[in-house]
């Protein structure tokens, strides 16, 4: 499966097998998250085997089952975290979907005090959620989509590589499903990318601007 069609397969999925994650596929893991660290100056850590950060009544109302994976979403505390949590968790999240896992986006639903016992936080950093990794009951379904003309801003004819790109921003997961962002293609060529607001859309960003690069074609176009 490629990252392509990671992004079609993709869905939240918040029930579990009891099955362990694959050793070559923990050690794949292992490895993007290394490189995720260094390229996004990130302390994202893959915490396996450990069921307390959802065995509390926050995980049950949010309907999840059998967590027992989980990338732990640490970084340093400062104006670009959230954004770039989104951009490097988006891309393990996607490589998880092409070694047959499953994933769900957790910013509330889950025990933050049992997620912090877990992992490892310096002082200066920030847990800002997590990510729920393991071998699905379903693959999840499709979820409702705002028309794609709401959520961007082209003068004239659409070029096809900012329609493939937009098509891939719509199926990215984003909080409650609010696809609250914005992209417009500006005069000189170059995508802007905005949140429009609303709780999580920083992180909501650097996930939706994943998905367009990797649609439209990072080499093809420049980022506003
Ligand atoms: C930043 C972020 C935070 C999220 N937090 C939660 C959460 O706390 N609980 C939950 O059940 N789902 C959470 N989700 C999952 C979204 O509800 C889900 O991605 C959205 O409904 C779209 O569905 P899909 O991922 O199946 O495409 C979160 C997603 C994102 C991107």
């Amino acid at each position: 499966m490629t990252l392509l069609e990671a992004i079609e397969a993709r869905h939240s999925v918040r029930a579990y097998r009891d099955e362990p994650i694959a050793p070559d596929a923990l050690v794949r893991l292992r490895e993007e998250i290394r490189a995720c660290n260094e390229a996004g100056a990130l302390h994202l850590q893959l915490i396996t085997q450990e069921p307390t950060a959802f065995g509390g009544l926050m995980a049950h109302y949010g309907k999840f089952d059998n967590v027992r994976n989980y990338i732990a979403l640490v970084g340093k505390k400062d104006a670009g975290l959230d954004e770039r949590l989104g951009w490097y968790g988006e891309r393990l999240v996607l490589l998880a979907q092409t070694l047959g896992l499953n994933t769900c986006w957790v910013g509330l639903t889950f025990s933050r005090r049992a997620g912090k016992r877990a992992c490892v936080i310096a002082a200066d950093e920030t847990l800002c959620g997590v990510i729920a990794v393991g071998y699905g009951n379903t693959q999840g379904s499709a979820h409702r989509s705002r028309p794609l003309r709401e959520c961007c801003h082209v003068d004239g004819e659409m070029p096809e590589w900012f329609a493939r790109g937009m098509e891939a921003a719509m199926l990215a997961p984003t909080a409650v499903n609010q696809q609250r962002f914005r992209f417009t293609l500006l005069a000189d060529g170059a995508v802007k990318a905005e949140s429009t607001g609303g709780a999580y859309s920083r992180m909501d960003l650097g996930i939706v601007r994943y998905h367009f690069a990797l649609a439209a074609g990072e080499q093809d176009f420049r980022w506003a």
